[in-house]
């Protein structure tokens, strides 16, 4: 089974299961959509009009919140059945939401240039090269567009089980260009996913050679000094699971001879 086989199958699952991803977005959120979606403030003030693609992100809750805020909302995601609550919440709310099933990696339905904002929950460590990703996604941005993402931390995907003592263990070598094998603890990873480790280069340096610049990055608090063993937020004090990235696509690239490419606006 192709490794998108199995991805698509273990979301159609999950998608059916109860999970914390598979949480679809509520009145209360729906009426302050914004500060919902964005507490950090990294969101225009207001994102009315704008072409809004939620990558990966299936599932009801990132979707419904851009178009209760009033964008013309594009979803793409692996698995039809995450597809299917983001149609069923955008019918019973009377918002618009086109949905389109695709992988992040190849995205030939999507016109260059045609959002301003992309927005893509944990996700890349579903494909084994996330440059193709952040490709796709500096294609279809305008330029200055805004491209916010969360990744799951190549330390933690290196954590393998515990020891005695509760000490976490990491059993895969930092570079591993194969799927992950599999692990018992579904703190952090989805049970019957093939997912991928990429490293801080690959998920920094490649954003960054696709033509992006970093604005802002922060590692979602996921710890608790009171939480016991076996629970993730007692995993959450030795190493942070996610990074969150505010990235900002550059107008376009001019190269000096004999330096590397310096980015700049092409308008003037
Ligand atoms: C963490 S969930 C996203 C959803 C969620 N709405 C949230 O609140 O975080 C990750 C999503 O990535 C999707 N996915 C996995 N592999 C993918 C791929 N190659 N291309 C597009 N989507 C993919 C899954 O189907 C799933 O819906």
């Amino acid at each position: 089974m192709s490794q998108h086989d199995q991805n698509r199958r273990a979301w159609d699952r999950l998608a059916t299961n109860d999970s914390q991803f598979t949480r679809v977005a509520t009145d209360a959120e729906c009426a302050q959509p914004l500060v919902t979606l964005d507490s950090r403030g990294w969101l225009p003030g207001s994102v009315r009009g704008l072409d809004v693609l939620c990558l990966a992100s299936g599932g009801g809750w990132q979707s419904i919140l851009y178009a209760a805020a009033g964008a013309n909302v594009t979803v793409v995601d692996l698995s039809p059945a995450m597809l299917r609550l983001d149609e069923r919440e955008a019918s019973r709310r009377h918002l618009s939401v086109r949905t389109i099933e695709a992988s992040m990696d190849e995205l030939p339905m999507l016109a260059d240039e045609s959002f301003d904002i992309v927005h893509q929950p944990v996700s890349t460590c579903y494909v084994p090269r996330v440059a193709d990703v952040f490709q796709e996604i500096a294609r279809v941005l305008r330029g200055d567009g805004l491209y916010i993402s969360q990744h799951k931390q190549p330390t933690s995907l290196q954590i393998v089980d515990s020891d005695p003592q509760d000490r976490y263990l990491l059993g895969v070598e930092y570079y591993h260009p194969d799927p992950l094998p599999a692990v018992a603890d579904r703190s952090y990873r989805e049970e019957g996913a093939c997912e991928y480790l990429h490293r801080w280069e690959q998920l920094v340096g490649e954003l960054c050679r696709a033509g992006f610049v970093i604005e802002d990055l922060v590692e979602p608090f996921r710890a608790d000094r009171r939480a016991r063993p076996g629970h993730y937020r007692h995993r959450g004090r030795f190493v942070a699971p996610y990074v969150r990235l505010k990235a900002r696509r550059i107008r376009a690239a001019r190269t000096i001879p004999g330096t590397h490419p310096i980015w700049t606006p092409d308008d003037r």
